[in-house]
């Protein structure tokens, strides 16, 4: 590898420092050696670089050394690459060490790496003994090009990066290209940002050079280096121009400019914006990745300002994508690498308030006024609120306010049009300057297809007004990369048509097309079936029938006769004619199976090939055929693009909606364009003046509110301005408010970028219009704008640009400012709409970003919900317990149906055949959801995902946020409950169950959002269990959970790890072992399921044990499956296999999901995009052992790739010494100080035991009962307490119970009991006292814990309180004390905890059930009778009814709580029956002493009551003297479950227990113990 490049010379600052070359040791060697002289020359880089490119110059630089006989010293340090290098730590580090080798300060560094070596080293040299001499060796593009060039040094502080720095100049930077051969392609294209930034501010020039080298740099770039062979020899003087262009440029500027007094701060464009993104999205996205974004977001900033031509934008955009940089943080590589990080728009404007460019508090960013030239020679000053404007996602448009305006409006070229000429100025031989393209994503998408192709080259002239096309007369080439179409569906279809003359060759893949999700259901199977017909393989790659799709044909298409059904899309017809001339044989082209949609633009089509030299026939004797010729496209030399007309329908409404007058310079009568004719046939009639020439139209608006409705208008032949027509009909309205506007023959639009007319209908009815859908159109009832509503939550625009442009003319009327969300959708046909929109039409507009809270909600609250499932799954048992517990009401589809069509299903069947029956049952679906998206939960019958459009009706749903939830059983148990049940007909041609499911199975999956499995023990389902288990599941599906934050509100917290191989096993102990624990983890990698294959057991398995588990413990679950390299059992190789159990249990509303940090980043983010409620827990264990806290590169890197997507991290180390734990406690104090995800962070190993202690937040735990540990030094809560008190972290506090008399209270021994049980050193006891004064010294001893008050001294005790909770206000008594610290002084806290000891053992008696709606009964009316009534409206009865002996104390009770209590006093009297008709107790409470009888007639009413109540009632008596008292008997009699006052108070004191020490309480030992 010998240089054949000059090696060529850059001045900067007046010295000829910079030096490019190619393979430059030698060189290099020698001149240090001879310019600067010195005893120690020293080379930092990192271990990425060392191997590759330290050893070639170490030998040459030794040889030098010896040749020249010098003396001097030869040494290298590498330190580990990477961002988190640059930092205090490794500066210190290596300045230590250059200390140990006893360098002077004649010492010379050299730092051979990318940016990180380069500003740390030059940062070092600035500073060892005052500054030391060095010298650049940048070995990545960015840093030849950047940063090794300037002398701008430094290193990053935790609070930002580059914060600490110097100046320090480097004596010569020697940029060998040799050295890229080894950096990976991402790395350069990283550094080509930078680039092209340069060129785009500096010299459009340059910015061509780059624009037209695109395909061949990129393709070198991708190539694989092969060792021993340059990379890139074939482009070597490409690169060392473009290259030392750039360098040129920024020697220039920094020359002019040194210390940034102005000049120099115009490197910056690109970078105020993009360093904010990169402030978030680093460490996945690269800086130059992030400056590309930024690029883009500050020329969309000058497109605002109105400084930079629109087509400016497309261009620049257009050269980033073509280099494969991302243009917004929404593109599919930011998602791949990122996951889904957040950028919200305050989090961006505040970062950019720190840039150093700023003035004040003024923000500065770089205004380009065009490509290669800025506005000002400086950075420019910009308004927060333009630079929201357009960072934010949504658009919020003010009202119209102008009284007269005449305006003239120039819209973007035609995307119909420019994605036609593109198409055949490509394919023609020949150049061909297209005028007045469109720039827009579809037309970016279609020329980097075309590209890819190889059917183009393209580039700009005029400043890019003009587009140069250079076509390949039709010769292509399968491109490696799949072509990505985002949602551009014109290139779709034009594409798949092109596509089909690429010939492959058999050992090829063919031509992969493929789109974001959206497009993956747009239709394109006609197409497709009629390219198959003419000899060309497509294959589907996903769904049948659309994007993504591979074509691969022999040798192009056959020709000949071709068939095309064409009544859904006219683009269809398009793009077979316009590929058909170079077909083998000439294409006569048969339009069948109906009338073809939109003629207009298959003429269209037909004109412009005429223009381009083939003139198609049509067929005179058939019809709907069409005769294309066998010959070559000629392009003309010029061809002008016109205006989109459909674009123009929106500034002629607002004429038409203002009363205003617009006009378009450049459409008339004479347009090809079926939208030119919307003027005269729409807006005329509603009332407008319309004036057409040949080639223009103006539009004058009646008078504001004047607008007429018109009954009906065929639309056809302009199908896209019906959205227009259908907002100016919103507001035509007349006097006798019959004002309905129909607009037909516009189905087609219902298969457009979304159903625009269910859209249309939606979107009006937020606006307070009514609308409805036609068989092929939309009607709607105009009314007065004045009564428009502005809609709350915004105007949703499905990712549609004319949904989003005719809701901006709706707004502008709205009575406030109205958001349109997602306002960078209307980049498809006219990026520049809201500039247009502000600058002619003189609206005001904000950012606003309401859209990303929407989705932050991922669920819809209160979304209804539908069931999905075999019969027999219990679905309407679920649905029932859903509707009772959610509030919602529940439906049963089939029901529904029947009363529908006034027959059994049977029947339906019977008489109708299953299509038919399948068919009212899909319609019947797709009403539910239109009419009753919220609060209803419905069951549907086992069959209605059999039929595709009810599958996909369901999954919109869920995409749309609902919940389709799959209720299953085990397979068994459906098959033993189905057998019995006759009454539903069998399974069509008798099929047998299990071959129903094994077909259905799959089409539950692809339609659920979650998973609800019945859980099973012993081979039987628990069902008694179905609704704690429900409960806990609708929790987490429904977002309401809260266990997360309730973890880290706590001090300390702890998971007990369960690594049984069946849950059932572990379910005897399941109380014992986890108490004082926070959480559960389930080890799925332990578990044994007999049907599992190599190792990975299945989904149902799964599910079933979660199920199990979850109706046996209410603490949340946290689902893992550990790997064997991560130190688990799970086998490494099966990734995809764990990621389907992950993903199936975040569909199972599992609390918490463990992520293995070790798994792929695509795995990563497919459960990051699908985690809904769902929290992931980021692990990595250094099951190495190596890793050390103390050098914490390697964690951080950990740290900085889970922070994407965790809420909580994990990182488990091995100890090896004690001092290991030292090491990471002083880890975790220096990281979590500004980390906000929770940590945690422990050593394995029993050395490793201290970590565990010190470790505060979810600290994995076992328990002595369980068979095994899960991990070598796994302790117990126990012993975790122990550890705590004997190093002092848990002081020990005395705790009492004030009052008299007390000496037989139980409560010491209650307390004392928990304490022991948890290794707490805390002690309890009775403090019996004659005066509550006596306390008050106790209340402030500094040991003081807490304490319980009794009588007498509950009120009293308030004095002494600072604070009184809600429930001590209310009943006006204190029975708990709690001393916080608030402020740094003692705050003692009065609470009343009388009813928490019934709530508590409420709720563990309903065990998930729920009493919502329910009616009780509470016998009694004293003291206790008031905490009863008030458990029991707080848990949701709704009816009270009171008994008591004497009534007058009942109307007592009844007056101290609020009338929505609904307390009913019954007079046992008095009662008449017809007052306790209906009445149905599902609860009730005895608060009178068991021992003494009730009166005669009380006895009996309470007795009839009790009658009213089934099994699933509970009784409490709250006096246990006896223990079994006689209302409980009787209770006992109807099968009702039954609770004494022991546990209440059991219960009560393990409530204050709580609250002391933040612990779950053990229940069971300690009532135990307290009963003794
Ligand atoms: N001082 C300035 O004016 C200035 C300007 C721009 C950027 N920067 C700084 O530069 C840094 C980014 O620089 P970078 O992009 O070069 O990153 P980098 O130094 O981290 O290098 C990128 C990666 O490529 C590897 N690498 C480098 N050269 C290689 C080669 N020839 N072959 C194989 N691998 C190679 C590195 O080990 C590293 O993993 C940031 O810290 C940024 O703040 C400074
Ligand atoms: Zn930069």
């Amino acid at each position: 590898m010998s240089s054949e490049l000059d090696m060529i010379t850059v001045p900067i600052l007046g010295k000829e420092t910079v030096k490019v070359g190619f393979g430059l040791n030698e060189y290099v060697a020698t001149e240090i050696l001879k310019e600067f002289q010195s005893s120690t020359y020293i080379v930092i880089t990192d271990s990425n670089i060392a191997p590759h490119h330290l050893e070639p110059f170490e030998r040459t630089f030794r040889n030098t050394i010896k040749k020249n006989g010098a003396e001097s010293r030869f040494l290298s340090y590498i330190i580990p690459p990477g961002e988190s290098s640059k930092c205090r730590a490794m500066k210190a580090e290596i300045e230590d060490w250059m200390l140990s080798q006893s360098c002077t300060r004649d010492t010379l560094l050299i730092a051979m790496g990318g940016g990180v070596i380069g500003d740390l080293v030059g940062y070092v040299a600035a500073t060892f003994m005052r500054g030391i001499r060095f010298v650049q060796m940048p070995t990545t593009l960015l840093a030849m090009v950047d940063s090794s060039i300037g002398g701008k040094t430094g290193i990053d502080a935790p609070l930002g990066k580059n914060l600490i720095g110097a100046f320090w100049q480097p004596l010569r930077v020697y940029v060998d290209l040799l050295v890229l051969h080894t950096l990976s392609p991402r790395q350069v294209i990283n550094g080509l940002a930078e680039i092209i930034k340069t060129a785009a501010m500096w010299n459009e020039k340059d910015f061509q050079l780059l624009e037209n080298n695109s395909s061949i740099l990129m393709e070198e770039i991708h190539k694989p280096a092969v060792s021993g062979e340059y990379k890139y020899f074939k482009i070597k003087n490409l690169l060392q121009k473009i290259i030392l262009s750039s360098i040129r440029t920024k020697c220039e500027v920094v020359t002019l400019d040194e210390r940034e007094g102005g000049l120099r701060n115009l490197l910056n464009f690109g970078h105020s914006i993009g360093h904010a993104y990169e402030a978030i999205l680093y460490p996945q996205i690269l800086h130059g990745e992030c400056v590309a974004i930024g690029m883009i977001k500050e020329v969309e900033l000058a497109r605002h300002l109105g400084v930079l031509k629109p087509n400016a934008v497309g261009r620049l955009a257009k050269c980033l994508v073509s280099y494969g940089l991302p243009v917004s943080v929404n593109d599919p590589k930011i998602k791949k690498y990122a996951g889904f990080k957040d950028c919200p728009v305050e989090n961006l404007i505040l970062t950019m308030a720190v840039d150093k460019k700023n003035q004040g508090s003024k923000k500065r960013v770089v205004i380009l006024k065009a490509i290669g030239e800025t506005y000002e020679k400086h950075a420019t000053v910009v308004s927060d609120d333009d630079i929201r404007f357009v960072l934010s996602s949504d658009v919020k448009v003010g009202t119209f306010t102008e009284h007269s305006l005449d305006v003239v409006v120039t819209p973007p070229g035609s995307k119909s049009i420019s994605n036609r000429a593109l198409v055949l100025a490509a394919l023609s031989q020949g150049t061909c300057r297209l005028t007045n393209m469109l720039h827009s994503d579809d037309t970016q998408f279609m020329m980097s297809a075309l590209e890819s192709l190889g059917a183009a080259k393209f580039s700009w002239e005029d400043n890019g007004e003009t587009l140069v096309v250079e076509g390949s007369g039709g010769k292509m080439s399968p491109p490696k990369d799949a072509l990505y179409l985002g949602n551009a569906g014109t290139a779709a279809r034009f594409l798949t048509g092109v596509s089909a003359l690429v010939p492959t060759k058999n050992n090829e893949h063919g031509v992969v097309l493929t789109g974001n999700h959206r497009m993956k259901v747009r239709p394109i199977g006609p197409l497709v079936d009629a390219l198959r017909n003419n000899g060309c393989t497509v294959k589907y790659l996903e769904k049948e029938g659309s994007l993504p799709l591979s074509m691969s044909s022999e040798s192009g298409l056959k020709g000949g006769v071709i068939e095309l059904a064409a009544t859904v899309s006219s683009q269809y017809v398009s793009s077979i004619l316009m590929c058909a001339p170079y077909a083998s044989e000439p294409v006569t082209l048969k339009l069948v199976g109906g009338k073809p949609i939109s003629q207009l633009y298959i003429d269209m089509t037909i004109a412009m090939m005429a223009s381009f030299g083939i003139n198609v026939q049509k067929s005179s004797t058939e019809e709907n055929t069409y005769h294309i010729p066998q010959a070559n496209y000629q392009s003309p030399s010029n061809y002008e693009i016109e205006s989109d007309a459909s674009s123009a329908t929106y500034p002629l409404a607002i004429a038409a909606l203002t009363g205003t007058k617009c006009t378009i310079p450049n459409i008339g009568s004479s347009s090809l364009q079926g939208d030119s004719r919307f003027a005269r046939d729409v807006l005329k009639p509603m009332g407008c003046l319309v004036e057409q020439t040949a080639t223009s139209t103006t539009v004058q608006g009646p008078p504001k509110g004047k607008l007429k409705p018109l009954e009906s208008v065929d639309m056809e032949t302009m199908t896209d301005a019906f959205l227009t027509a259908s907002v100016v009909a919103a507001v035509a309205s007349n006097a006798e408010g019959d004002a309905i506007t129909r607009i037909t023959g516009i189905g087609n639009q219902r298969v457009k970028e979304c159903n625009r007319i269910a859209a249309m209908v939606h979107e009006l009815s937020k606006f307070g219009v009514r609308a409805g859908e036609l068989e092929d159109g939309i009607y709607i009832f105009g009314k007065d704008y004045k009564t428009l509503n502005s809609p709350e939550g915004g105007v949703y625009t499905y990712d549609d640009h004319r949904v989003a442009m005719a809701f901006s003319l709706l707004a502008i009327l709205a009575p406030s400012p109205t958001v349109v969300i997602d306002k960078a959708c209307v980049e498809k046909t006219w990026p520049s709409w809201w500039d247009a929109l502000r600058n002619s039409f003189r609206v005001s507009l904000h950012g606003s970003t309401i859209g990303n809270e929407q989705q932050g909600a991922v669920i819809n609250k209160n979304a209804s919900i539908i069931l999905i499932g075999m019969r027999g799954a219990g679905k309407t048992t679920i649905g029932k317990i859903i509707s009772k517990q959610l509030d919602m009401e529940f439906v049963d589809l089939d029901e529904l149906l029947e009363d529908h069509l006034a027959m059994p299903i049977t029947e339906v069947v019977f008489k109708l055949g299953w299509d038919a029956f399948r068919h009212e049952e899909h319609k019947l679906l797709r009403e539910f959801i239109r009419e009753r998206p919220h609060g209803f939960v419905a069951a549907s019958g086992g069959g209605v995902i059999e039929m595709s459009e009810s599958r996909k009706l369901l999954e919109n749903y869920v995409k749309d946020g609902g919940i389709v939830l799959h209720v299953h059983r085990n397979l068994d148990h459906i098959v033993s409950y189905l057998s019995k049940d006759i009454t539903r007909p069998a399974y069509k041609d008798q099929e047998n169950i299990r071959d129903v499911y094994g077909r259905r199975h799959q089409w539950y999956r692809q339609c659920r959002s979650h998973y609800f499995i019945s859980p099973v023990l012993d081979e039987r389902v628990v069902e008694e269990k179905i609704e704690s288990s429900m409960s806990r599941f609708l929790e987490v599906i429904t977002g309401k959970t809260r266990s997360l934050q309730q973890l880290t509100e706590k001090n300390r917290s702890t998971f007990l790890t369960l690594n049984f191989p069946n849950v059932e096993q572990a379910l005897p102990l399941l109380n014992e072992v986890s108490l004082g624990c926070d959480a559960i983890e389930i080890r799925v990698d332990h578990l044994k399921d007999p049907k599992a294959k190599n190792g990975v057991p299945t989904l149902d398995f799964v599910a079933e044990q979660v199920a199990l588990l979850r109706c046996h413990t209410r603490l949340p679950i946290i689902f893992t499956v550990r790997t064997k390299k991560q130190g688990g059992l799970f086998p490494d190789d099966k990734e995809s296999e764990a990621l389907e159990l992950v993903l199936s249990a975040i569909r199972y509303g599992i609390n918490f999901v463990d992520v293995e940090l070790g798994w792929s980043i695509e795995s990563i983010t497919k459960i990051y995009e699908s985690k809904r409620n769902t929290k992931l827990l980021m692990s990595w264990h250094d099951v190495s052992g190596t890793w050390s806290w103390a050098r914490p590169h390697e964690w951080m890197q950990k740290i900085e790739l889970a922070s994407s997507f965790a809420d909580i991290i994990k990182l488990v180390g091995t100890a090896k010494t004690f001092n290991d734990n030292l090491e990471l406690e002083n880890f975790r104090n220096s990281v979590t100080r500004t980390m906000k995800i929770p940590l945690i962070a422990i050593n394995m190993g029993s050395k490793g035991q201290l970590s565990r202690i010190f470790n505060k937040f979810l600290t994995p735990v076992t328990h002595p009962d369980l068979p095994s540990k899960a991990a070598p030094g796994q302790l117990s809560v126990k012993q975790l307490h122990e550890a705590l008190a004997l190093i002092g972290e848990i002081v020990p506090q005395k705790f009492y119970v004030f009052g008299k008399p007390i000496s037989h209270s139980r409560s010491p021994v209650l307390h004392n009991t928990a304490y022991g049980l948890l290794g707490l050193p805390h002690t309890y006891q009775a403090y019996e006292t004659n005066s509550v004064e006596e306390v008050e010294s106790v209340l402030h001893s500094p040991d003081f814990g807490g304490a319980n008050v009794t009588i007498p001294y509950k009120l009293p005790i308030m004095r002494y309180m600072d604070e009184l909770s809600h429930e001590a206000r209310f009943f006006g008594a204190v029975n708990t004390i709690i001393p916080t610290v608030k402020d740094g002084k003692l705050c003692l806290r009065g609470d009343n905890t009388d009813w928490r000891g019934i709530y508590d053992t409420f709720t563990a008696a309903l065990d998930g059930m729920s009493l919502v709606g329910s009616s009780a009964l509470v016998i009694g009316a004293g003291g206790t009778s008031r905490a009863a009534v008030y458990t029991l409206h707080h848990l949701g009865v709704s009816d009270i009814y009171l008994v008591n002996r004497t009534v007058t104390n009942s109307y007592a009770v009844q007056n101290v709580f609020p009338p929505e209590y609904n307390i009913k006093v019954l007079d046992a009297d008095k009662v008449t029956p017809e007052e306790i008709k209906g009445v149905s107790i599902a609860s009730a409470i005895s608060t009178v002493p068991a021992d003494i009888a009730l009166p005669e007639g009380v006895d009996r009413l309470v007795k009839t009551l009790i009658a009213t109540g089934d099994k699933q009632s509970i009784f409490l008596d709250m006096a246990y003297k006896p223990l079994h008292t006689p209302l409980m008997a009787v209770a006992s009699e109807h099968g009702w479950r039954c609770s004494s006052g022991l546990e209440v108070l059991v219960r009560q004191g393990l409530a204050s227990f709580q609250m002391w020490t933040g612990l779950n309480a053990p229940f069971i030992p300690v009532y135990k113990k307290v009963i003794e």
